[in-house]
């Protein structure tokens, strides 16, 4: 199901160039900063926060906040002020508009369930065809009051005190994760998690950071109720998730050389640097430190002599991977052995219908591909050709193409370009910078 543009779409034409070179610092994760703008938000005190990412989407988590009492400040330019409600959200005047961010609009969904007001949770077009029922179950559990519209947002809650559950992810979800943790915080009783996948722990490390209290036994997260927050100065890592483009990039060159500073490598998020090495990626990875529990470094890589190898991407690593599977994709056919993709079945239902998408401007750019429902086949040594791409209004779309389209023959032209700013607004800028022609 893609989602249909609501806005002017902008073209971006992309050329191809002859290698990929240079050392960028990319704005802070996107993940991180939607967690740490909703707990500074809940928080008693102000929290600072610097690098907070410049993505649309983090800043759609913000504006909740504002909405919701808190005071956000952006007047400052080496870091964001937010000044919480110390436990205590106020009843918002508009609908919450958590725009295209479906971890805005899970996570805060269990963030405010059990503050005393009647809240309308609202979103794009896109974010309105995402599936909202697999929060909306366990945070009924725990006695929230939620109606959907068939599944989907606009979301009501008429807050309710609420009551620990001990729940089982069926699907692996850092969001859904992350919604039942946030209501759990507030909850009465401890609230039990396990999941079948681990995904990204940001939740955890964010509640932490904060003053919260929480364990992991065996396979459980444990997190007690009635907690209160304290607020906290911060640096958000760069996104890896971000860096996947140019990292990919220098994949397809020879010669490439490329240093990503201050980049966060939490190991629940840096699968790809392992799938870079399978191909014949040669990384290195310099400056580790750690910040409110995320490990932070300088990653550089280069390609290994001897060209890209190929992979299968299956299983828990497909859940690792998921934002990155486009840009992987995307590159697929520049390898030998062809890049297999299955037990993705989530890509159908992000921004946009991630594997229709792919598999659609992979065959524009001429390339073989067979589509799976729960992945793709693209074939190796294969040399694409440029065309004319659809974002699909969805930011990674939009980049993962403009990373084919650097070893395509001919001019590129990302129809919907604007749609990185979602994430990576600085995206093309850096991309013509890198790009050595
Ligand atoms: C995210 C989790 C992932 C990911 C999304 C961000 C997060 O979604 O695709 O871009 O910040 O927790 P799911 O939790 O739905 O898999």
């Amino acid at each position: 199901m893609s989602s249909i543009a609501t806005t002017p779409s902008k073209v971006q034409t992309v050329r191809p160039t002859r290698s990929f070179q240079g050392s960028v610092t990319l704005p802070g994760d996107k993940s991180i900063s939607h967690r740490y703008a909703m707990l500074a938000g809940l928080a008693e005190g102000t929290t600072r926060l610097s690098n907070f990412s410049t993505g649309a989407d983090p800043h759609s988590s913000l504006a909740c906040m504002a909405a919701l009492g808190a005071t956000v400040d952006k007047s400052n330019k080496d870091y964001i002020a937010v000044t919480g409600v110390s436990g205590h959200f106020s009843a918002s005047a508009t609908p919450l508009d958590c725009g295209n961010s479906g971890s805005t609009m899970r996570m805060l969904a269990g963030l405010i369930a059990p503050h005393p007001h009647t809240y309308t949770m609202i979103g794009d077009h896109s974010l309105t065809l995402r599936p909202m029922e697999r929060i909306r179950k366990p945070l009924s559990q725990m006695g929230a009051k939620i109606d959907l519209l068939d599944g989907h947002a606009p979301i009501t809650i008429q807050g309710t005190p609420l009551k620990a559950i001990d729940f089982d992810t069926p699907i692996p979800s850092a969001q859904v994760k992350t919604a039942v943790l946030f209501a759990g915080l507030q909850a009465e009783g401890t609230t039990s998690l396990s999941e079948s996948v681990r995904t990204r722990d940001h939740s955890e490390h964010a509640l932490k950071a904060f003053g919260a209290t929480l364990h992991r036994i065996g396979d459980k997260l444990q997190i007690p109720g009635g907690q209160k927050l304290r607020s906290i100065d911060a640096t958000v890592p760069g996104d890896l998730s971000s860096a996947a483009f140019f990292l990919c990039a220098a994949l397809l060159f020879p010669d490439s050389n490329l240093v990503l500073d201050s980049i966060g490598m939490n190991p629940t998020r840096s699968a790809l640097l392992d799938v870079i090495v399978a191909l014949g990626g040669a990384i290195k990875v310099l400056n580790v430190e750690e910040h409110h529990g995320e490990m932070i470094g300088t990653i550089q890589v280069n390609r290994a002599p001897g060209g890209l190898k190929g992979i299968d991407i299956n299983g828990a690593l497909s859940a690792q991977l998921i934002d990155e599977l486009p840009v992987l994709a995307a590159i697929a056919p520049y390898t030998r052995d062809g890049i297999r993709i299955r037990d993705a079945k989530e890509l159908r239902v992000k921004e946009s219908d991630r594997i229709a998408l792919v598999v659609n401007n992979l065959r524009a750019m001429g390339a073989e591909v067979t589509e799976h429902e729960d992945g793709m086949d693209i074939a190796g040594n294969q040399q694409l050709h440029g065309a004319a791409i659809d974002s699909g209004t969805d930011h990674r779309i939009a980049m993962a193409f403009s990373i084919a389209a650097l070893r395509a023959t001919g001019e590129t032209e990302i129809h919907g370009a604007e749609a990185a700013a979602i994430s990576f607004p600085e995206f093309f800028i850096h991309l013509d910078a890198l790009s050595q022609r």
